[in-house]
């Protein structure tokens, strides 16, 4: 079971043809993150009025998440990077399992659905090429929150029992920080009678930023980004405007390139407090940093083996792991890189091995020892950071390699090969005869070069 939408099949036989071994420089200017628009989007569900979102990446999966609400009766208007969500006339139905097997986040839409409507019936979104990803979590809290829960044939049932009411506010902890759990929870609160406290609650950003908006809309949220989130109920929730914040693993994902390349590139806009786990890591590494506004600077050096171990925000984020192994690999001396979030999470070791890195990966630790080059290969990336830490190791390695997975990569990075070329990398996107099934293929290339443009409509 894969997290992305079989629609998307075409995106198999494409692959980004680069030639290593350049070097990147310039600006690139940073997408809005797409987990919070992700979880924005959802959170819209909660108003029968206009919320207009700016910054709205172009991704495959906020095009799924798209027609997730479309679903559900929603009107999207799109003007490039605004969207415009209009939840006036919702049916509440259940979600096809496609849909939402097409897209894990899409299972956020259960906390406004229930909150708002009183019922919601969406399909266990199942686990994924990095993990199990349980959502007992979810779960608890809502019954916590009063709702009445059914899973029934693979799909989730909830519904408060009494109709015309509301959830019940209520002291929940969790018992793992989930970013997802405390965003369904801090949806479902918004409109429950009375106030609801959430302990041991995720700090990452993009939950920030869903409360930034809620708190708009009229919901009274404190405390988001502290470990223990207070929200007290309100009635109704009115429509707004709002800024989908710089995407922090986007940001990341340049910033480690360059460090891999010894290059000289600004990321901008960015949060840099958002980042700074990653700084720190490559400061250490040998980089040099420099913070001004908006925008962070790197200048890449002597790679120096640095350990890791991925935490939950304001810790080293798992999103960032696998571009950064890929960068330990040709760093100077013996790193270990300690993934602890996901338990499936070190897929791209095998193909950085293959690239020529000396890796051994033992109990979710990566036990990497660093190596004075890469070659490139013909690879297939199998989840989103894996592709690109596919993409890092073929800039790093002195040949040309073809790295195929697109249907994840586009997943989390708008326009990353064009991103990339503006900085002088030579890369071009080329469609194949046939699709990615057989990793070792030899691909016969279409001579075509494809925009990765998507509509998020
Ligand atoms: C979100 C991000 C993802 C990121 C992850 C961790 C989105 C759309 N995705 O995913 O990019 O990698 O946070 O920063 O925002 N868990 C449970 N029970 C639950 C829920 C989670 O045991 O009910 C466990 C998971 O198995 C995992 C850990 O908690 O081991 C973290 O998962 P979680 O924070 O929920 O990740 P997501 O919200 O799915």
């Amino acid at each position: 079971m894969v997290c992305e939408s079989n629609n998307k099949s075409y995106l198999k036989s494409q692959n980004l043809k680069i030639i290593g071994g350049s070097t990147l420089r310039g600006e690139v200017k940073i997408s809005g993150a797409k987990n919070s628009a992700l979880v924005l989007l959802a959170g819209s569900l909660l108003t029968d009025e206009k919320i207009i979102l700016d910054n709205v990446p172009l991704l495959t999966d906020i095009e799924k998440m798209c027609k997730i609400l479309k679903n559900l009766g929603v009107k999207l208007t799109t003007n490039d990077h605004q969207l415009t969500i209009d939840s006036t006339h919702v049916s509440i139905k259940e979600l096809p399992y496609e849909l939402v097997h097409g897209l894990r986040a899409s299972f956020f839409c259960i906390g406004p659905l229930l909150s708002r409507f009183g019922e919601a019936s969406i399909p266990l979104p199942g686990g994924c090429n990095i993990g199990k990803r349980p959502i007992n979590e979810h779960i608890n809290g809502l019954k916590a929150l009063g709702a009445d829960i059914l899973i029934e044939k693979e799909i989730v049932k909830a519904r408060i029992l009494k109709k015309g009411s509301r959830l019940n506010g209520s002291n929940i902890k969790l018992n793992c920080p989930s970013v997802g759990a405390t965003e369904t929870l801090i949806m479902a609160a918004c409109l429950a009678k009375g106030r609801t406290v959430i302990e041991n609650a995720a700090r990452e950003p993009e939950i920030q930023d869903l409360c930034q908006m809620l708190n708009k809309m009229g919901a009274k949220i404190y405390d988001s980004g502290k470990e223990k989130i207070i929200i007290d109920g309100v009635q109704k929730l009115h429509g707004c405007s709002h800024k989908v914040i710089p995407d922090r693993i986007e940001a990341g994902t340049f910033l480690i390139a360059a460090a891999a390349t010894s290059s000289s590139i600004s990321v901008s806009p960015v949060i840099p407090s958002h980042l700074e786990a990653l700084l720190n890591k490559l400061e250490e590494s040998g980089s040099k940093v420099l913070i001004k506004g908006n925008s962070i600077s790197i200048k890449g050096k002597k790679i120096k083996a640095v350990d890791v171990e991925t935490a939950p925000f304001p810790g080293f984020p798992t999103d960032l792991q696998a571009p950064f192994t890929a960068l330990m690999t040709v760093a100077k001396g013996r790193s270990k890189i300690s993934e602890t979030i996901f338990e499936n999470r070190m897929n791209h070791v095998e193909h950085l091995n293959q690239m020529g890195s000396s890796i051994l990966v033992k109990n979710n630790v990566a036990y990497i020892e660093g190596v004075n080059e890469l070659r490139g290969e013909t690879l297939v990336g199998s989840d989103l950071r894996s592709a690109a830490a596919l993409i890092i190791a073929a800039l790093i390695s002195k040949t040309t390699s073809h790295i195929y997975g697109l249907e994840h990569l586009d997943r989390g990075y708008e326009n990353f090969e064009v991103k990339l070329s503006n900085m002088g990398v030579e890369i071009i996107r080329e469609i194949t005869e046939k699709n990615n099934s057989d990793s070792n293929y030899k691909s016969s290339v279409i001579k075509e070069k494809i925009s990765t443009g998507v509509n998020a409509a």
